[in-house]
């Protein structure tokens, strides 16, 4: 089991190495006074800390290059930020998101890039300057498939190294995953985490063939 961290305050968070706030915590409160993500970015999912477990276990090299896509509130960036030294760039369609990932980057003492776009927007050159590509619970609507796959495709084209997405098993997923493997080699594995809480679900790991 996990050594105990005790929080600093309550609605507090502790999950591998890094700080979460809850919805209810007194800053989280503040921002949601002025901000209001539209787009399910209104707190960290637990798909982000099935990534965070994952990445605990398939360690990101040193200093490297990482962009989190449907990033909401960062915590997978904030991660690897801390954990690994990434260079990260986290990506959202939502503006609202970036003040709630902002506090979580201060309160880890870590520095995030981020970008307000649509992820079916971002070029495959710009992609490919990324070695990993990571996601959580970011294929929610039918639509989103498509666009995800063209995304994963185009990055891996021009040089990404992986895509890890992590979900909790939603059809859209699954169905992302299935046209992911006419081209690309495809490992799905169901996960857990067990910080802050259990959660269950599924991580995809996808390289070139
Ligand atoms: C369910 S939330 C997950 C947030 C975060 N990844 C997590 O696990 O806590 C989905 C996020 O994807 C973002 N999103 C949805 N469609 C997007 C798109 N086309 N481009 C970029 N971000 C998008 C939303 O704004 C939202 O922040």
């Amino acid at each position: 089991m996990p050594k105990l961290i005790r929080v600093p305050e309550k609605n507090v968070e502790h999950a591998y190495g890094v700080y979460l706030l809850s919805r209810e915590h007194r800053l989280i409160k503040r921002l949601r006074r002025d901000h209001q993500p539209t787009i399910h970015g209104q707190k960290s999912w637990e798909s982000a800390y099935l990534m965070m477990d994952y990445l605990s276990h398939y360690a990101l090299p040193k200093k490297g290059h990482v962009m989190e896509i449907g990033c909401g509130w960062g915590a997978i960036s904030v991660f690897c930020a801390r954990k690994y030294d990434s260079r990260v760039l986290a990506v959202d369609l939502d503006p609202a998101v970036f003040p709630f990932m902002n506090v979580l980057s201060h309160i880890n003492a870590v520095e995030i890039g981020h970008r307000c776009a649509d992820f079916s927007k971002l070029k495959g050159r710009e992609l490919g300057q990324y070695q990993t590509i990571v996601g959580s619970d970011i294929c929610f609507w039918d639509s989103l498939v498509k666009p995800l796959v063209n995304l994963a495709t185009r990055a891996l084209k021009n040089g990404a190294e992986q895509i890890v997405i992590a979900d909790p098993g939603r059809p859209t997923f699954y169905e992302f995953c299935d046209l992911m493997t006419k081209k690309h080699s495809v490992h799905l594995q169901e996960w857990y985490a067990v910080e802050p809480k259990r959660a269950v679900g599924e991580i995809v790991l996808i390289k070139n063939k």
